[in-house]
């Protein structure tokens, strides 16, 4: 039996395996992608990656991976990242590592997407996973309030609650804040979130919908695929 962290590193080997010479590569962030990043920097080849948060970049760079900006290469031929949460038709819920807003940026600008993650963030229905919310400081308050209205219009009667680390808000990398929302269940994924982007105030929300091409699930028997 694979444990946890175990099936993490098997996905990110697996994901490195796919990884071309003279790829452009985004590199995802978390503990999976992490692996990820390793895997492909022992693989010595000569591409580059696009991080998706300062984290990553410190860890690509540390171990020789050549990277860059986005927007300062051609388009992204693959990203590889990990997910708190894979529902169905790989929806996603990310942003635990409070990188959604870097995050969706490049995937969007990738031609090919593949989700790593342990088999324990498999699910029927998203939503156990409290949904993160990136939001602008200034009035933040206020766009809390109004992030309320809209889940109650989506029938969700929980509150969104301000990230804290050692009592402090947490900091995205772009300086902005990240709202919590443990909404139990998602029933209409696509609805919550057109209706959080609605809001001024939001950046985004951890809701990744028709992004991912495939996933890398590391189980307790190995690596498993799935489709959207
Ligand atoms: C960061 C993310 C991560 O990919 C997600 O939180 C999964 O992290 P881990 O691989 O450490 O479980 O979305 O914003």
């Amino acid at each position: 039996m694979i444990d946890v962290d175990g099936q993490k590193r098997a996905a990110g080997e697996a994901a490195a395996k796919l990884v071309e010479a003279d790829m452009v590569v985004g590199l995802g962030t978390g503990s999976t992608a992490a692996w990820f990043v390793r895997a492909l920097a022992a693989r010595k080849l000569d591409i580059v990656g696009v991080p998706t948060s300062q984290a990553t970049a410190d860890l690509a760079t540390s171990l020789g991976i050549r990277i860059a900006q986005l927007g300062d290469t051609r388009t992204i031929d693959l990203t590889v990242d990990g997910a708190d949460e894979i529902g169905p038709g790989l929806s996603l819920i990310k942003g635990g590592g409070a990188a959604l807003l870097r995050e969706k940026l490049v995937w969007e600008a990738s031609s090919r997407c593949v989700v790593i993650a342990d088999a324990a963030k498999h699910v029927k229905t998203l939503g156990k996973f409290a949904l993160p919310i990136e939001v602008v400081a200034f009035g933040h308050k206020i766009t809390a309030l109004r992030i309320c209205d809209v889940l109650a219009e989506c029938e969700i009667g929980m509150m969104p609650a301000l990230r804290r680390r050692d009592g402090e808000p947490v900091r995205t990398d772009g300086g902005n804040l990240i709202y919590d929302v443990a909404c139990g269940r998602i029933e209409e994924p696509a609805m919550l979130a057109a209706a959080l982007k609605s809001v001024t105030g939001v950046v985004d929300h951890g809701l990744f919908l028709d992004l991912a091409d495939c996933a890398l699930i590391g189980g307790p028997d190995g690596v498993f695929e799935l489709e959207p």
